[in-house]
């Protein structure tokens, strides 16, 4: 009996000495190599608290949703659900980018971490004939992604192109199950983004401003209502309301208001400045004047959002010839308007 401890007790130590041994080598791999850890994956609240403030512009009802939301879910050890977020607005007001923010703030490698996944329906899912493959290969990839790691993201851009067969097989994958086929997804993160609903949130916040109020009074109970019955009415998205808004599976709408002539020229200000050049109020105000604003008759919204000022930049820039040793902000900009040559 004394013999057979004594060989466990030496078998132990053995594996230990191993153990040890290669201890550090673990330690170097984790520290390259992406894993599911807190060297990877840490959320921080802070710096998404300090993203959502000095990059998105003009959203101060989806920041505060946002902040609260994720804060809420990653602090919790036990959430009772995966977070289901539903990004709403008309184009180029910051829905990617919000997600991208949230993911730069979980995932050390943000978007091209390999716990990050982004669908697009006319990429990922192409034909419609294929939907029963896609399904079940959309329903493994989550699966065996969150099985290798519990905080994964899955993003579904354009969520109003999904064929609803698609949004079906995702269903159980939000719901409050404790685990499914042995995986728990409670811990995971789904976010839609859709233009459903973009209608509605324009007029309540025309109305607002009609009204002779600020845009930064504008609460969720005033966008909510008008935001739901429209997502739910909206023939596009009538389907798939069906199936996750219906049964509450939604945690959060989040509204993005359409952006005004202000917010254009803090986008130009910030492009310029990401590409290094220093900021020109003068080619931010004529950028921003030459992009469409709507509806009709009011024209106080920017028709495209934010989306073509990274284009349109290219119009008003003109490299002159760098120096080998100077920085990139030799770059000149010229005012040319935009679509002319020279
Ligand atoms: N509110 C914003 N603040 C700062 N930049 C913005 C904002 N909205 C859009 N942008 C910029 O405009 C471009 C397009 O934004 P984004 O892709 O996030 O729009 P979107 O809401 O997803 O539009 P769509 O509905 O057409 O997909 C990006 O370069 C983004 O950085
Ligand atoms: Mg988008």
């Amino acid at each position: 009996m004394e013999a057979t401890f004594k060989t466990l007790l030496g078998y132990f130590c053995i594996a230990n000495v191993v153990v040890n041994a290669f201890h550090p080598f673990s330690t170097i791999y984790s520290y390259f190599h992406e894993s599911c850890d807190s060297t990877w994956v840490q959320f921080n609240a802070a710096g998404l608290q300090a993203d959502l403030k000095s990059q998105l512009f003009g959203q101060h009802l989806a920041s505060r949703i946002i902040l609260k939301a994720v804060t809420g879910f990653m602090n919790n050890n036990n959430p009772q659900k995966p977070l289901v977020l539903s990004l709403h607005g008309w184009t180029g007001t910051g829905k990617n980018l919000a997600s991208k923010l949230i993911a730069n703030n979980i995932y050390k490698k943000g978007m091209d971490s390999s716990f990050v996944h982004l669908f697009v329906p006319g990429l990922n899912f192409p034909k419609e004939i294929q939907v029963e493959k896609y399904k079940s290969q959309l329903q493994h990839w989550i699966r065996g992604n969150v099985t290798a790691c519990a905080h994964s993201m899955f993003i579904f851009d354009e969520m109003d192109k999904m064929h609803p067969g698609l949004i079906d097989s995702i269903k159980p994958f939000v719901d409050y199950y404790e685990k499914l086929d042995g995986v728990s997804y409670r811990k995971a993160m789904f976010i839609f983004l859709s233009n459903a609903g973009g209608e509605s949130i324009t007029q309540t916040t025309l109305d607002f401003w009609k009204s002779g109020k600020d845009r930064e009074e504008l609460e969720l109970e005033d966008v909510e209502i008008a935001l739901s019955l429209s997502v739910f009415n909206n023939k596009n998205s009538g389907l798939w309301h069906a199936t996750l808004i219906n049964k509450n599976l939604v945690d959060f709408f989040v509204p993005f208001l359409p952006l005004e002539y202000r917010h254009v020229i803090q986008c130009a200000m910030a492009e310029m400045k990401a590409r290094g050049l220093s900021p020109d109020p003068d080619v931010a105000y004529k950028l921003a004047l030459g992009i469409s604003y709507g509806p009709e008759y009011d024209r106080f919204f920017s028709i495209p959002g934010c989306k073509m000022i990274a284009s349109r930049l290219n119009f008003f820039i003109e490299a002159i010839t760098i120096p080998p040793d100077s920085k990139p902000s030799v770059f000149r900009i010229r005012f040319n308007s935009p679509g002319k040559k020279g």
